[in-house]
């Protein structure tokens, strides 16, 4: 498979993701590096209709929840691992916010991996950034305890679908060498002009009745009022799973 040619796919044939493949990725995909090696991690599988129909409301009812043969819900986890802890004789230090980047990290590194392992297999995928709006919609339908908090969700299935691929930034923009180098006014007009130039961001800003395409993300897709919110959602989920009590 070659990275340079990815993207993301949000329409499916109906073709079933058999468990034998399914077991395959998710092997490979614990196979990321991950901290301490605890596999501070957990991956619920949604293949039940009216799971994923219980799921899409938390989702903002995007179609590709409904569509999918499979959905995987990748939680951050340190109910198992404190599990094992109180098992075996040793006191579990895991209720606190340090644990829980720790495996928010390694979730993260754990499903892009089984994105790239299912990706290289032919499936499609597409992330739902949904899953930390509305991660206390979830934890109620997919029944996650005390110290498990989903994080990502990706939607998996055969394409029906080749879209466009999206642009990126140059690698200037991205990368420094040595030390961090403050982007300039003139770095930011040459780090987004293929962008601000692409005809379908023009439609964008048009359509939205804007008149630049930052605009566009700061007053419709990521407002701050909605970023506020959402943060004191995602807050008061870590206490009452117990990793900020
Ligand atoms: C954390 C995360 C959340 C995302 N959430 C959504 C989403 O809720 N809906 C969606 O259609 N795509 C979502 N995406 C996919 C991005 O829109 C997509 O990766 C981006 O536009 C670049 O396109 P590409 O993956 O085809 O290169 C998400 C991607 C990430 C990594």
């Amino acid at each position: 498979m070659d990275l340079n040619n990815r993207r993301t796919i949000r329409k499916y044939t109906e073709q079933a993701i058999s468990d034998e493949l399914l077991q395959q990725l998710m092997e490979q995909a614990c196979r990321a590096s991950n901290t301490g090696n605890m596999q501070t991690y957990s991956v619920v599988v949604t293949r039940d209709n009216a799971q994923k129909e219980a799921l899409s409301p938390a989702h903002f009812n995007q179609p590709m929840i409904r569509q999918a043969p499979v959905v995987l819900t990748f939680c951050a986890d340190y109910n198992r691992f404190t599990k094992w802890c109180v098992c075996r004789q040793a006191e579990p230090g895991y209720e606190n916010f340090q644990s829980f980047i720790g495996a928010a990290i390694d979730v993260v590194a754990f499903a892009q991996t089984f994105a790239v392992a299912a990706e290289a297999a032919g499936l499609g995928i597409c992330y739902l950034g949904t899953t930390t709006y509305n991660a206390d919609k979830i934890i109620e339908t997919l029944r996650l305890p005390r110290l498990v908090v989903p994080l990502v969700t990706l939607t998996v299935g055969y394409p029906a679908e080749m879209p466009e691929q999206p642009d990126r930034l140059p690698l200037d923009a991205i990368m420094h060498q040595e030390y961090y180098h403050e982007a300039t006014p003139e770095d930011i007009d040459s780090y987004y002009a293929y962008k601000e130039s692409l005809p379908e961001m023009k439609q964008f800003i048009a359509e939205n009745n804007k008149q630049t395409l930052a605009q566009v993300f700061t007053d419709v897709r990521y407002t701050k009022n909605n970023n506020e919110h959402f943060s004191k959602v995602l807050l008061d989920v870590l206490t009452k799973q117990g990793f900020l009590s």
